[in-house]
Formats: C-alpha cells, sequence, structure tokens
C-alpha cells in the first residue's frame, strides 16, 4: 500500500491520479450554484452517470459523450487530470465527478451547495466489480485473494475506504443540500427511461419522450461498452489490462452470487446490518 496510496484525510488515494498538488486543488475549488456533481463509490456507476449527465444537459446531442473521454467531459475535481482542465472557463452548467466522501468536500461546496447526483450499488456487486477491476489495474495494490481482498474491503482499507462510510455519510448530508439519491439497481431493474427522466427533473431539464428515449438507448450497457470515449479503451494496457477482465464487465445487477460463497455472502450481510444499524434508508437490492 505504501507505494501505490497515499493515505488522505483517513482513506487510501491512488498516487497515480492524486498528488498532493491536485488534492490542494480540490480543498480550494470554488463551485458555482449550477454545477452538478455526480458522487460516487468506486464501482457503483460513476461511468454510467458520466454518460447520461452531459447527453441529458445537451437536450441529447450525442457531440460531447463521442468525442472527449468521460474524465475530460465530467472531470473527478480530486484527480490530476483537473487542474490542466480550465473548469473556470467552462460554461455552466459544469459537470463534475467525485469520490470523495461527505466529510471531506472542499468548505466551497458547503457554501456553494451545487446539485449532487449520488449513485450507489449493492456493496456485494461493488465488492464483485472492484475485485475484477484490481486485478487489472497497474496502479491499484493486486487485491491478492478474494478472501483477503473482502477483509480489506470489508474494513476499509481499499481505494477510497469504507463503502459503509462513504454511504452512511452521503446518506447522512444537511437537508438544505440538493441531493438526488438513486441505485444502481433501480437503474437496471426499470426502464431506464424512468431514471433518465427522474434525473432530467432533478437537473430541471424537461425533455421530449423521444429524447429520453434516445438518450436512455444510448447509456444501455451494450451501446456504452462500444463508445471509446466511455469504455476506457484508450487507456494504454499498462495501466489497465483489459484482455483480462473489462471495464465495462458484466453491467449487471447480483453478480457477486457468482463470486461469493455462502458464507462469504452471510459474513458480508452481518458486516452489513452491523455497520448500518442506524441507518434509517430502504435499499432496493437483495
Ligand atoms: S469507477 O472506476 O468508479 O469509475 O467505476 P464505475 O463506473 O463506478 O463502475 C463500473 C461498473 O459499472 C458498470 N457499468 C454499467 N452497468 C450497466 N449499464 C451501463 N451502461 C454501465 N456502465 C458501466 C460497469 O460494467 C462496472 O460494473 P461490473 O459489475 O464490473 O460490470
Amino acid at each position: 500500500e505504501a507505494d501505490l496510496y497515499t493515505l488522505y484525510k483517513g482513506v487510501y488515494v491512488p498516487n497515480g491520479v492524486h498528488t498532493p498538488e491536485s488534492l490542494k486543488y480540490y480543498e480550494e475549488f470554488t463551485f458555482r450554484p449550477d454545477d452538478v456533481v455526480i458522487v460516487t463509490y468506486p464501482k457503483s456507476g460513476t461511468t454510467w452517470m458520466q454518460e447520461i449527465l452531459p447527453l441529458i444537459l445537451s437536450g441529447g446531442d450525442p457531440a460531447s459523450v463521442e468525442t472527449l473521454p468521460n474524465w475530460d467531459r465530467v472531470p473527478w475535481l480530486e484527480e490530476t487530470r483537473a487542474s490542466s482542465l480550465k473548469l473556470e472557463e467552462r460554461p455552466s452548467p459544469r459537470l463534475f465527478t467525485t469520490h470523495f466522501h461527505y466529510n471531506m468536500m472542499p468548505p466551497s461546496f458547503f457554501q456553494v451547495k451545487p446539485k449532487v447526483v449520488y449513485v450507489m450499488r449493492n456493496p456485494k456487486d461493488v465488492f464483485t466489480s472492484s475485485f475484477h477491476y484490481y486485478n487489472i489495474t497497474s496502479f491499484l495494490v493486486k487485491p491478492g485473494s478474494q478472501s483477503e481482498f473482502l477483509q480489506k474491503f470489508l474494513t476499509g482499507k481499499v481505494i477510497f475506504g469504507s463503502w459503509f462510510d462513504h454511504v452512511k455519510g452521503w446518506l447522512n448530508a444537511k437537508e438544505e443540500l440538493q441531493i438526488m439519491y438513486i441505485s444502481y439497481e433501480e437503474m437496471i431493474k426499470q426502464d431506464l427511461n424512468d431514471s433518465v427522466s427522474r434525473i432530467a427533473q432533478f437537473l430541471g431539464k424537461s425533455l421530449e419522450p423521444d429524447v429520453l428515449k434516445k438518450i436512455a438507448d444510448k447509456c444501455l450497457f451494450k451501446n456504452m461498452k462500444n463508445n471509446p470515449m466511455s469504455n476506457y479503451s484508450v487507456v494504454p494496457q499498462e495501466f489497465m489490462d483489459q484482455t483480462k477482465s473489462q471495464f465495462l464487465r458484466k453491467g449487471v445487477a447480483g453478480d457477486w452470487r457468482n463470486l461469493l460463497t455462502p458464507e462469504e455472502a452471510q459474513h458480508f450481510d452481518a458486516v452489513f446490518k452491523e455497520k448500518m444499524k442506524d441507518v434509517n434508508y430502504k435499499f432496493n437490492w437483495d
């Protein structure tokens, strides 16, 4: 961990794309009231939202999702690239991404209160997706055996720390903040049109049914998998070896059933129950 990660505000961040300078840049970042921030624990649906939100704001015009890689289109504010993208000059409404916990957000966030779309996913599937991802990515510590990685995941010794703390922190956010909570599962299980329509409403965009449909279609897993600006295929193989497992890997709910043993799943559930016992929120996954 020592070589690849930095401990920042109590959580590991990968050094490769997070430097003291980039983290400071974010600490001093100034939001605008009409900014929109996608907030996720890694592997919860970030890339999906980085496709949906630009399409909603452009009224279905696919130009940005077809020409800009997702990390330039909806940049992570904590990453090294952010400071070189001249975000101050971007026209409103600007779109950003962050994996930060609630209590890591910079002062300007709490003063300006930009809109947040918080995406959460069944942590057993987040674990499963992460296990495959950590195996193909050179800037992350190799996961080790499945049981080792499970232990690390459940105790937050992975990038961006504990899933439980992340979700709890954001669910307990101050009420005056404008946060839309949405789950990966509802986007999978219901017609994607419904989710796109809810998000558009939250962003104050009214779109015709045919435009909503066009956006939802463009954001289907099979279509995003073929979008080189969203499938990470432009990342060199030495950083991400997609010959082993792809970034857009399966795109389903419940794949944990193909990985976790019954004992592991039971242990996971027990930890979930304990850590989330004071959370008053109805999660919609099984
Ligand atoms: S990251 O590294 O945090 O940005 O990863 P993130 O994008 O949050 O999560 C990657 C998982 O999301 C899946 N994905 C999708 N599923 C369904 N439909 C669409 N359109 C879609 N786009 C991305 C992706 O396949 C990863 O999940 P797994 O389970 O590994 O397939």
